[in-house]
C-alpha cells in the first residue's frame, strides 16, 4: 500500500543546532565514528522566524521537534524559539535533549511558556557506563535536573509531557529494564530504543521483508540549521537536499520537483535508485507497531521497529 501525502508535513524536524556538548559514542553526528561532515552552526534568526511563521499559517496542526543533530539547549535564542512556536495554535512543540543544560531557571522559563513536551536522552542508571557511553555526561546531575522539572511541573497540572529515551548499547542492555522500573511511574513514556552502530547507522536488527514504501518523504520535513532542507531524518549530512529556506518557502519544497521524485520511486519501488534509501531500514518504523496491554502493571508496550515504547495506561 503507497503512503498517503499529506498536503503539509505533519511533523517538522526543527535542527536548531547541530552543536553539541558531549562526545556520545555512537552518535552518527558526533561520536567516534561520526559521518556527519556539514558545518557546525546554530540557527540564524532570520531563518528560524521566517520558517516559524510560515508553518505557523498553515491550516494543519504540526508537530515541531526543535532538534536534529546536536543539542537545542546550546541555541542562545532557544526560548525565545519556542515561545515563537507557542504563539501559533496550530503548532505543537518539543524537543529532545541530553539534559545537562537542563537547569532550574530553564526548567521554569519551559514549563511557564507551556511547551508540549520534552524529551530526555539518559542512557541506563549506571553513571559509569553512562559517562563512558554519554561522554562527559553525568548522571547525577541529569537525573537531578530531570526532579527538579518534574517536581516545578508538579505545580503546573503536569504539562508538558515528559518522555526518556535510553538507548539499548550492547554493553547495558541489561539496565533496560530496570530503566523501565525506575522512571515508568514518574514521567508519560519511557523508550528503549535499538542502538545503531555507524558508520551503517541506518540499520536496525529486526526488520521485517518484504520492503515496503517509506512514509517519511510522505509526512515528514527536516530543516538543518544553515535553512537547507535534508531529504529526511536520516540524511544526517545533507546529502539529498530538496532545497534551501528562506530562499524558497518551505511549502514550495515540499510540494516541488525533486521531493515528488523521491516520491515516485518509492511508489514504483524503486527506493534502491536511491543511495540513501537504498541502505536505510526506517522504512519500516512506518509499519503498524505490535501492541501489548499489561493490565495487571498498568503498561502498554507498544513494539516497533527502532523502539520499543512503555506507556501507563
Ligand atoms: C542526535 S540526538 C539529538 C538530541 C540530543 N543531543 C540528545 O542527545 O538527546 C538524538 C537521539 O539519538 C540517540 N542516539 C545516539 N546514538 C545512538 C545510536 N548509536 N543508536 C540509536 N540512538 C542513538 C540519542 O541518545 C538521542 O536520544
Ligand atoms: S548528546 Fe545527542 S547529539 Fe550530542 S553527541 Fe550525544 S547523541 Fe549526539
Amino acid at each position: 500500500m503507497n503512503p498517503q501525502l499529506s498536503p503539509y508535513p505533519t511533523t517538522i524536524f526543527f535542527e536548531v543546532t547541530n552543536h553539541c556538548n558531549l562526545r556520545c559514542l555512537r552518535c552518527a553526528m558526533h561520536g567516534k565514528d561520526a559521518v556527519m561532515r556539514r558545518p557546525l552552526g546554530h540557527m540564524p534568526k532570520s531563518v528560524w522566524k521566517a520558517a516559524i511563521r510560515e508553518i505557523g499559517e498553515w491550516p494543519t496542526p504540526v508537530s515541531v521537534l526543535t532538534h536534529g543533530a546536536g543539542e537545542p539547549l546550546l541555541h542562545p535564542e532557544i526560548l525565545d524559539i519556542l515561545g515563537f512556536c507557542k504563539s501559533f495554535a496550530n503548532i505543537q512543540v518539543g524537543f529532545l535533549t541530553n539534559g545537562m543544560l537542563l537547569t532550574a531557571d530553564i526548567s521554569k522559563a519551559l514549563i511557564d511558556m507551556g511547551i508540549d513536551w520534552i524529551a530526555m536522552s539518559i542512557d541506563g542508571i549506571d553513571p559509569v557506563w553512562h559517562k563512558k557511553l554519554r561522554y562527559p555526561s553525568d548522571l547525577r546531575r541529569i537525573t537531578d535536573n530531570l526532579e527538579n522539572f518534574l517536581r516545578i511541573r508538579q505545580l503546573r497540572k503536569n504539562i508538558p509531557k515528559v518522555l526518556l529515551n535510553m538507548v539499548m548499547h550492547p554493553e547495558i542492555i541489561d539496565q533496560g529494564p530496570k530503566f523501565v522500573k525506575l522512571w515508568i511511574d514518574r514521567v508519560e513514556t519511557v523508550m528503549l530504543a535499538h542502538c545503531r552502530i555507524p558508520p551503517s547507522s541506518k540499520r536496525w536488527p529486526d526488520t521485517p521483508s518484504p520492503r515496503q514504501a517509506c512514509i517519511l518523504p510522505y509526512q515528514q520535513m527536516v530543516i538543518a540549521q544553515d535553512g537547507r532542507l535534508l531529504m529526511c531524518c536520516e540524511d544526517f549530512d545533507c546529502q539529498h537536499s530538496p532545497g534551501r529556506f528562506p530562499e524558497q518557502k518551505l511549502l514550495d519544497i515540499w510540494q516541488g520537483s525533486f521531493l515528488n521524485k523521491i516520491r515516485r520511486y518509492h511508489q514504483s519501488g524503486k527506493w534502491d535508485a536511491i543511495p540513501l534509501c537504498r541502505d536505510c531500514d526506517s522504512w519500516a518504523d512506518g509499519l503498524d507497531p505490535v501492541i501489548e496491554e499489561d493490565k495487571v502493571q498498568g503498561i502498554k508496550k507498544t513494539v516497533r521497529v527502532s523502539q520499543t515504547i512503555y506507556e501507563k495506561i
